[in-house]
């Protein structure tokens, strides 16, 4: 059980993806098929069209992979998953895709948690060190999550309202920017300055629970009274000021919470751990911290990808964790 072969489907949201990794850490093949084009002209992914596109595009996106990977299912070891959490319509099309590969080839299958995939990212990096503390930002999820060791999770904080994705996405829309708006907004604030006074939510003492909603009620209505009064609004300021918002908050806390729980690692997991200033305030802030390693994988790794299943799932596997053909796809699945 050391050089394990594992392929892995991702099809929780707006991407289907596939990946075979071998042992954990190395990606062999990482294939990707994104659906943003099809769901930018309604502003945010529409269920039923993503689950029409995994379902045209899962069998091509095994292929490929296999393909790229110059093997056949007599090298693969077993089959991973996303089991949840995420849209039912388009985790049923993954899941059954598995269920099916597993059956006809009579390989193991590994049902794998969509956040645990995102935070084991990072082991196609670097070796896990525990403790640790992995600070998660997606469309779907913001939370810092300690863990002792291997696949055991401890969410100290998360967000009450909306996830940061979902917060920027949303700031984006007021701005009137294309979906997904995160990486627009990314780019604005590259080039303005934080010049508007937002709030910072920082919730009560020693509180690692995250709040965005009023940063971002904060933003429509500044963008609506400048309206109101005629007036222009910078979107350079606007999205460098949320921005500054968002990122003091986030590494403000996660700081906190390093020091607090003495952590050997920091990881960072998600789609906004793709943001440039978020990446540059937490290598800023953890420069000091030399018994801290921070770990931020590349771009490709944050959003959504099956590669990053494959790693959790070969500490699954190892494990013996396997599912049976009644595995189903779990919508609300918690860490
Ligand atoms: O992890 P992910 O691909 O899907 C979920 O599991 O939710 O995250 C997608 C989210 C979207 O909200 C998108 O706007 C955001 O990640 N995102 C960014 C950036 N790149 C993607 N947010 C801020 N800055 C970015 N550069
Ligand atoms: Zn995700």
């Amino acid at each position: 059980k050391e050089n394990e072969v594992i392929l892995a489907i991702e099809t929780s949201c707006d991407e289907t993806a596939v990946a075979i990794i071998r042992g954990g850490t190395e990606i062999v093949a990482n294939v990707v098929a994104s659906q943003i084009e099809s769901h930018k002209r309604f502003g945010g992914v529409v269920p039923e069209i993503a689950s029409r596109h995994h379902v045209e595009q899962i069998t091509i996106v095994v292929e490929e992979a296999l393909h790229q990977s110059n093997m056949t299912f007599d090298d693969i070891d077993a089959i991973a998953v996303t089991e949840g959490p995420g849209l039912v319509g388009a985790l049923l099309i993954g899941v059954n895709a598995a269920k099916a590969l597993a059956f006809a080839h009579q390989k193991p299958l590994i049902p794998v948690h969509h956040i645990a995939g995102h935070i084991y990212a990072n082991q196609l990096i670097t070796p896990l060190k525990f403790p640790l503390l992995a600070l998660v930002v997606s469309g779907g999820h913001t939370e810092l999550v300690y863990m002792k060791e291997h696949v055991r999770f401890e969410v100290i904080g998360e967000t009450r309202d909306d996830a940061a994705g979902e917060a920027y996405d949303k700031v984006a829309r007021t701005l009137q920017l294309p979906y997904p708006g995160g990486p627009h907004i990314d780019r604005l604030a590259q080039e303005g300055e934080p010049l508007i006074d937002l709030p910072r939510a920082w919730l009560e003492d020693g509180s690692y629970d995250f709040s965005f909603s009023g940063l971002k009620s904060a933003v429509i209505n500044t963008v609506h009274n400048a309206k109101q009064k005629g007036e222009d609004i910078n979107p350079q300021t606007l999205a460098a000021s949320f921005q500054a918002s968002v990122v003091d908050v986030l590494v403000t806390k996660t700081e906190k919470a390093v020091q607090e729980y003495n952590v050997n690692q920091l990881l960072l997991a998600g789609g906004v751990a793709a943001n440039k200033g978020l990446r540059e305030a937490l290598q800023q802030r953890f420069e000091k911290y030399s018994n801290v390693e921070l770990v931020i994988p590349p771009l490709s790794l944050c959003t959504d990808n099956a590669a990053m299943i494959g790693a959790a799932a070969s500490v699954l596997y190892r494990k013996d964790r396997r599912a049976t053909m009644a595995l189903n796809a779990n919508p609300g699945l918690v860490l």
